[in-house]
Formats: C-alpha cells, structure tokens, sequence
C-alpha cells in the first residue's frame, strides 16, 4: 500500500500481526510512533544459573524469535514500515532491553530515520537484587528517541523536565493490568506531549494492554494499534470500557475500538 489514504480506522487496535497491518496504512499518514516491541529473551534464558530463575528471565509468550538474526529482522521490517508511514518531522519512542538498544540506534538510521537520544526510566520499586545472584537490580529501562528528519512538534516542557532521565515506580494498583511488561501512563504521557498535538495520530504496533491508546486519548491524540494476543486485546477493550465510563469527554462518534482483524498473522505468528 503507497497510496496516501490509509484503510486502517482511527482509534483502532486491529487484533492482526503489525506486519501485515502496516501493509495496509498509507505512507506519511502518521504523527508519531510510540512502541515497545518484544524483547528478545533467549540469551539471558541460557545463561548458566540464570534460566530456572522465572523472576528474572520471565518467559514471555510473544518472545519466541528463533534467533538472534530473525530478532533483529523483524524489527527492522517493523521499524522500516514505520518510517514508510510517518509524516515528515515526525518523531518515533521505542522500548528496549539495555542489551539491544545499540542495534536498535543502527537499525532506526538504516531505515532513514534520525537517532536521536536513548530515555532511561528508573523503576522505583524493582525486583530487588538478591545477594547469592551476584547481580545488580534490573532497576532500568530504555526508549530509544528518533525522527524522520527534524522533529515537526516540539513542546517543551520546563527545563527540569527535559532529562533524557525519568522516574516512576512499575505499574501498581488500578492501573495494573495481567500483562507483564505493562507501562506505566507517567513514563508515556510526557514524551506523547512533547512530540505530538492535540488531534495528532499516534502509531503503535505493539499495543500489549492498550498503554499507548490510553495516553493518547487522556491527551486528546488518536492512535491506530495492532495486538497479536488475544488476551492482550481483551484487556484493552476492557480498558476502553472503563476509560469511557470515567472520561467526560463527548467522542462524538469515534469510540475506541479493538477489531478482530480478518487477516491471519503469517506462520511464525510474527
Ligand atoms: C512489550 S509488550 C507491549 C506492552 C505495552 N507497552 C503495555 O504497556 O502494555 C509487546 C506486545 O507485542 C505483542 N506482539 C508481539 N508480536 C506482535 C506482532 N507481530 N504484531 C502485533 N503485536 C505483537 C505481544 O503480544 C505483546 O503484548
């Protein structure tokens, strides 16, 4: 698909594989691409002494890549359809483990996008580090920042608030939801206001609980998603059920949705 009209609705997550559901949207129709794709985890799974510990290598469904090359791959694929969608000046978030962000910063300038800084969230409140382990907490994340060329939108926020540095406990209390690597609103919201308006589309490929549809509807954006589990995609509606009954914004029409796509994932489910 090339044309510059996009088939795929607004204020959608499509229960499909972002592969083929990127085919289907039109080039430079997206303000902003806010993701966190799979981790891969099969590394750290052999590590001797480590692959019996479940609270450290969580053992994800989605996160069965056959190699460390099909990994990396299908994230370029992803990553290159995203550059193909996105609006001119438009910027992109992406979550990743500490070990791949590098490959991540090579990956984003391949396509043609602009590295342009790597986010650190410090978790307030990790699992602790146990002294037998010999090992650190695994008290941080990353989101690598880029942009396809100077970014459009820019709302600056004050000073202080414009660290590549940002703190907040993991998800917690009503907002927790029964998927393991949920994030927080607080990590999200900040960079989808600095990086898009009010009315702006916000991409993201890989909705998991639906946290970016979310944050885009309580900052007045709307989003386009897909979600390949559907688990994931019934905890989403559930939270567009309960974001509507709590919201006194009139949608006038344009209810968030997850659609139950037609198109099959291909054979790997990737
Ligand atoms: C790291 S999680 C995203 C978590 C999300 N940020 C949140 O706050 O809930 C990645 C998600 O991508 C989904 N996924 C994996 N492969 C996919 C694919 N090819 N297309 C769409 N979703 C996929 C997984 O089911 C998983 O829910």
């Amino acid at each position: 698909m090339s044309s510059e009209k996009s088939i795929m609705r607004r204020n959608v997550v499509y229960k499909e594989s972002c592969l083929s559901g990127l085919e289907k949207m039109g080039d430079e129709t997206v303000d902003l691409i806010f993701t966190d794709p799979p981790y891969y985890q099969y590394r750290a799974k052999n590590i001797k002494g480590l692959k019996n510990h479940k609270d450290v290598v969580t053992e994800f469904e989605f996160d069965e890549f056959k190699s460390e090359e099909d990994y990396l791959k299908f994230l370029e694929d992803v990553i290159a359809a995203c550059y193909r969608i996105s609006k001119p000046g438009a910027s992109g978030y992406l979550w990743c483990g500490d070990d791949y962000v590098s490959y991540i910063n090579r990956i984003v300038e391949k396509v043609g996008f602009q590295f342009r800084k790597v986010i650190h969230w410090h978790k307030t409140n990790p699992f602790p580090a146990i002294y037998t382990r010999k090992m650190f907490a695994n008290s941080m994340e990353m989101m690598v920042h880029f942009s396809k060329g100077s970014p459009k939108t820019w709302n600056h926020k004050p000073v202080n608030e414009m660290h590549n540095f940002i703190e907040s406990p993991i998800c917690m209390g009503k907002e927790r939801r029964a998927h393991k690597t949920q994030k927080p609103l607080k990590v999200c919201i900040p960079y989808i206001e600095i990086s898009s308006n009010p009315g702006d589309l916000v991409l993201d490929p890989f909705m998991g609980s639906g946290t970016t549809a979310i944050a885009s509807l309580m900052t007045g954006r709307e989003f386009i998603g897909f979600e390949i589990n559907d688990k994931y995609c019934d905890i989403i509606a559930k939270r567009f059920e309960e974001f509507l009954e709590n919201s006194s914004t009139i949608f006038e029409g344009k209810y968030p949705e997850v659609i139950h796509s037609k198109v099959k994932a291909d054979k790997s489910g990737k």
